[in-house]
């Protein structure tokens, strides 16, 4: 489809922001500008410069507009998915970085300050959007990530190779025994939606991968449980436990931890919107009865 062709950037853009509405996209000037400016591969800045001029709108525009009014995800679109400091690959297959996992990272940037060499592992990495921060921003940090999907792992590949992480195909379960004991950081977001919790955004429901949506039975917390576990195989006495999670499985979290015995200081931590997002804790130096 070449509905834009021979039109200004400036009109295609508008036309395009009302297709992007009608079809229910929640940021619809942003993405029309997005999509311009992943053809054209100028910058945003540049772009709203040329908007103000008589620019002619760039072949192929038009496609790109349907495919995104059809909620394919943006990133999809465009290939790159922006978190912290990185430009990530990602794609069909690989769940897309979410801006709260910001959050995450920086509870274990703050927490690995001042170490010399942390040894940090990132359960079910996705794109290795946290594995891939905590490399590039912690000078020294050896950073191991975990990845089960085929696909996700090879989209993580991709992204983790040039910063220096070690990547594995595994299950978060029993990933990595012959790093027991050796951790002092694990960090994950995992899969954790409940199984009736269908989300209602197509972009998700239909293209971010449900392995990395469903976290396992009725409550989605089969997995959030098993990392928890794998944490306490994992992380050296006094080591830390982070992960994200829904706003609503906050106390179930904190209570699931803190029924162990095996933690200490278990602490529930907010996003920038405010919302209980994530749960610290620290490995207590033995178990109860040991
Ligand atoms: C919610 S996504 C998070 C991805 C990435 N960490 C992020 O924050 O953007 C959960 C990831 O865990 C992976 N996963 C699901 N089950 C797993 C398992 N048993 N072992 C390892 N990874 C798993 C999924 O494939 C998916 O990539």
């Amino acid at each position: 489809m070449t509905f834009y062709q021979g039109q200004s950037l400036a009109d295609a853009v508008r036309e395009a922001t009302a297709v992007l509405t009608d079809a229910g996209v929640p940021t619809p000037r942003v993405d029309a500008e997005l999509l311009a400016e992943h053809l054209l591969g100028v910058g945003l800045g540049r772009l709203r410069a040329m908007l103000l001029g008589d620019a002619p709108a760039p072949d192929g525009y038009g496609e790109l507009v349907q495919e995104r009014a059809g909620r394919v995800p943006l990133q999809h679109i465009t290939g790159v998915a922006y978190f912290r400091y990185l430009e990530l690959r990602v794609g069909p297959g690989v769940f897309i970085p979410r801006p709260e996992t910001e959050s995450v990272v920086q509870l274990v940037i703050d927490r690995v300050k001042g170490m010399p060499n942390p040894k940090v592992v990132d359960l079910g990495t996705g794109s290795g959007a946290i594995a891939g921060s905590i490399a590039h921003e912690v000078p020294g940090a050896e950073v191991h990530a975990v990845e089960y999907s085929t696909f996700a792992h090879a989209w993580a590949a991709k992204n983790l190779e040039p910063l220096g992480v070690t990547l594995v195909q595994g299950d978060l379960r029993d990933a990595l025994p012959e790093h027991n004991g050796t951790f002092d950081v694990v960090v994950s977001n995992p899969p954790y939606i409940p199984a009736e919790a269908i989300p209602t955004e197509p972009e998700v429901a239909l293209h971010d991968p449900p392995e990395a949506l469903y976290g396992g039975g009725a409550d989605g917390m089969e997995l959030p449980t098993a990392a928890a576990a794998s944490a306490v195989r994992l992380l050296k006495p006094g080591g830390y436990f982070v992960m994200e999670h829904a706003e609503v499985q906050a106390g179930w979290i904190a209570g699931m931890l803190q029924r162990t015995g095996r933690w200490n200081d278990v602490t529930t931590h907010f996003d920038l919107n405010g919302k209980e997002r994530a749960t610290s804790a620290v490995l207590a130096s033995a178990a109860p009865d040991e």
